[in-house]
């Protein structure tokens, strides 16, 4: 089926691209995911995150340039907490200076900066003290908030406070693919919860610091779909429920709902403490019972074709996912963006089509209501997948990690046409 229909965007839309501090930035070594990788089978490929995209050694300007010669007007990046603050109380000036030099950069190339506060690593002194399990890391998080509103906070569009805690709860709580690595269900909760008081309290350290900055979070929000009506409907809604919809009513309402806690209980400062909500959005999920899936809630995930490693499982393209999600996040009243999107394809053949069509989705999302502003493509540049490693690429720019070599794909050229008309 092919819709030739140009659909064109608001004339403040934003198209941009995404990217995470520990997938690109490199020479990092006083956090968590160090620690990690340094473990045997912990990163399928063997890699180790090493210098990275070499952001940090002065390459991050460049790439950014680069961002904006390819047409998109914003970018989202996050801060490492590690370089920020490496012992807890104590901040480093030079790595805000630092910080300082390349958002400069980013903005004299004409980019806005969506700024994500915490996107996964933790510093090694707070997974000494249990990570997320740890309550007082809430409050050190609305520390770091503060002190970032303060020191950057002139030259960025809008704060996401922290990225996906939902998957940093199952994965690496209940599961152990990432760290903590808990591997024990009952810690998700736990995490989840602390990770809710941290936006809370970072909201609140924030706009007390800069009253006039939009803060948000960054949700990821799969389309959980039942493969047949009822039992796979109950797990698939079960699956929603635990993994999104409890935290869309505990930033909606304030309250943690179960399973985060027995009986609905109120976190103080997390209701009204959202100027704006992020959605990072991958695909589908087709949930089917299965009674030999215990770790899936007996809700296995059967969707073909779907985008995968041995590892990993980001689900079958469905923009109509998207344009679905933008709905229910768009009842939060405040503007929504779509964070990332992307797809792994390491040779670019499902990339160009996979970006139209998302695209086209939000469109769609955005003519029927939604108070939707930007859409940011996951990712700018090939970088290092977490547990994937390098083998898994999901860049616009193709990075050749042994001579550095960035080479724009074709995906980065649809995308430009994309940014230039803001049409699809
Ligand atoms: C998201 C993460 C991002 C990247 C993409 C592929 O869940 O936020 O860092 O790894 O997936």
């Amino acid at each position: 089926m092919v819709d030739l229909a140009v659909l064109r965007f608001p004339p403040r839309f934003l198209f941009g691209t995404a990217t995470s501090s520990y997938q690109v930035e490199g020479g990092l070594t006083d956090n968590d995911w160090y620690d990690w990788e340094g473990l045997p089978g912990r990163i399928r490929d063997g890699s180790r995150a090493g210098s990275a995209c070499d952001w940090w050694g002065g390459r991050a300007e460049e790439d950014l340039r680069l961002s904006a010669e390819l047409g998109h007007h914003a970018h989202r990046c996050s801060l490492e907490w590690s370089r920020l603050e490496p012992e807890p109380g104590r901040f480093d000036d030079a790595a805000f200076a630092r910080y300082r030099e390349i958002f400069t950069a980013a903005r004299d190339a004409g980019l806005e900066l969506f700024v994500t506060v915490n996107h996964f690593t933790l510093p090694r002194w707070a997974a000494a003290r249990g990570s997320w399990l740890h309550r007082g890391l809430a409050d050190r998080f609305a520390g770091l908030c503060g002190r970032v509103a303060s020191e950057l906070g002139d030259l960025v569009t809008a704060f996401a406070t922290l990225n996906e805690p939902s998957v940093v709860a199952f994965i690496g709580y209940a599961g152990h693919l990432w760290p903590p690595g808990m591997k024990d269900p009952a810690c998700a909760p736990v995490a989840l919860s602390n990770m809710l008081r941290a936006h809370a309290g970072g909201y609140r350290a924030i706009k007390s610091v800069a009253p006039e900055a939009q803060v948000g979070i960054v949700l990821n929000a799969p389309y959980f779909d039942p493969v047949e009506a009822g039992i796979d409907r109950a797990l698939a809604g079960m699956q929603d429920w635990a993994f999104t919809e409890v935290v869309l009513r505990a930033l909606k309402g304030g309250y943690l709902w179960p399973p985060l806690s027995f009986v609905p209980a109120r976190v103080p400062g997390l209701a009204g403490a959202l100027d704006w909500i992020g959605l990072n959005y991958y695909g589908r999920f087709g949930v089917r019972f299965d009674p030999s899936a215990p770790e899936m809630f007996f809700g296995r995930h059967v969707q073909e074709p779907t985008v995968k490693t041995e590892w990993t499982d980001w689900g079958q393209p469905w923009p109509d996912g998207l344009t679905a999600q933008l709905h229910r996040f768009g009842k939060l009243g405040v503007p929504v963006y779509v964070t990332e999107n992307g797809i792994y394809d390491n040779t670019d053949t499902q990339r160009p089509d996979f970006l139209r069509r998302h695209v086209r989705a939000v469109h769609r999302a955005w003519t029927e209501g939604v108070d939707v502003r930007g859409y940011f493509h996951w990712s700018l540049l090939d970088n290092f997948e977490w547990a994937e490693g390098y083998a898994t690429h999901f860049g616009l720019v193709e990075v050749d990690f042994e001579t550095g070599a960035r080479k724009p794909r074709h995906s980065a050229e649809v995308y430009r046409q994309i940014c230039a008309d803001r049409a699809v």
